[in-house]
């Protein structure tokens, strides 16, 4: 399989950890409901292919998002590896499904928004923080791991702009609840590189350093793999990405693919970025994937080398 040339770039990381959200972000917007077996074996394929963090899904309320219903199944088909993961959890509720399965890694997701916050958590933007509180305060005390999102934050389908103030203040008020990293996502994929520094800088000034922030990119106006390079020129070194580009938010309806995992391993190859990742088992993965949902992969790297 066709590889790029390795030319490194001194002003770079030398390692990055991808964070996998194809089962989760990926699946979540998908209309037919994909069996459990053949989630339960893309997340087995993603982890054979060397990804170090695959978020394998939601206990959100099933009737929100049908397609990740059977959370509580999956994790029982994955065994002790499936705890093992990161699944998203938004309220008490969810917590106490997510520690019945013996979960030991969740992650919140706020709105930097306040219009995006009522549909996507049926709160306003301040009463968001009264349903993390205590979700955050009970997963501390049984000793998980927290990740916490902030979704909207370089722009919102229904408020436009959106204040990098405004986004620097919900997170940092959703990473003191007790998280330890805080993933800033370009839910409908409008951010350009500037923009992406400003914010960045905005969270160093504020006191959030680079070790506890990740980039969530969608690629909806081909924008992800260039604000990538700003975050990583930022010092960023976590990157959320889904394999085959899958995905969308359910709540978002603008929101198309996340930044596709193969896009992101064959720019981070080429600079000799270790990931530990095979982008080979990677893309057969993704194919396999495609047949599975009866489409093609809207990835660009996918489709180059799926042929060859
Ligand atoms: P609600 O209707 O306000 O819930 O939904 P409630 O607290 O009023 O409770 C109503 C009933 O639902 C109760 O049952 C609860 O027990 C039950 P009843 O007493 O009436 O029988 N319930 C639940 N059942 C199962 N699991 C739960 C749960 N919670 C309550 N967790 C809620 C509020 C937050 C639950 C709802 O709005 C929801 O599930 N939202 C999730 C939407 C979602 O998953 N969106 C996509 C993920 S975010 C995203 O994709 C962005 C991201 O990728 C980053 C980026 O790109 O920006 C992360
Ligand atoms: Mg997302």
């Amino acid at each position: 399989m066709r590889r790029p040339q390795v030319v490194r770039d001194a002003g770079l990381p030398e390692r990055v950890t991808i964070y996998e959200v194809g089962p989760r972000d990926g699946l979540q917007n998908e209309s037919t409901v994909v069996p459990v077996e053949t989630k339960a074996a893309f997340i087995r394929r993603l982890v054979d292919a060397g990804l170090p963090v695959v978020e394998a899904t939601s206990f959100v309320h099933p009737t929100w998002v049908p397609q990740l219903a059977d959370a509580a199944e999956l994790l029982d088909l994955l065994g002790e590896e499936g705890r093992a993961m990161p699944v998203l959890v938004p309220n008490e509720r969810g917590l106490d499904r997510a520690l019945e399965k013996g979960v030991q890694h969740i992650a919140i997701f706020g709105s930097a928004t306040e219009t995006f916050a009522q549909r996507n958590l049926n709160r306003s933007l301040d009463e968001q923080f009264a349903m993390f509180e205590p979700t955050v305060r009970r997963a501390r005390e049984a000793g998980m791991d927290v990740r916490a999102y902030v979704s909207m934050c370089f722009g919102d389908p229904w408020e436009g702009d959106v204040p990098v103030d405004q986004v620097v203040a919900v997170g940092k008020r959703l990473f003191d609840l007790g998280a330890s990293q805080l993933s800033l996502g370009d839910t409908i994929g409008v951010g350009t590189p500037g923009h992406v520094h400003a914010l960045l800088g905005a969270f160093n000034d504020a006191g959030l350093a680079n070790e506890h922030l990740a980039m969530h990119f969608h690629d909806t106006y081909g924008q992800a793999l260039s604000n990538t390079q700003a975050a990583l020129r930022a010092g960023v070194t976590t990157f959320d990405a889904s394999t085959g580009g899958l995905g969308g938010c359910p709540y978002a309806e603008s929101a198309t693919g996340n930044l596709a995992t193969e896009d992101l391993v064959w720019m981070l190859d080429g600079l000799g970025i270790e990931t530990g990742v095979d982008l080979e088992k990677l893309v057969s993965t993704s194919v396999w994937m495609a047949e599975q949902l009866g489409r093609p992969s809207p990835s660009r790297v996918v489709t180059a080398l799926a042929g060859r």
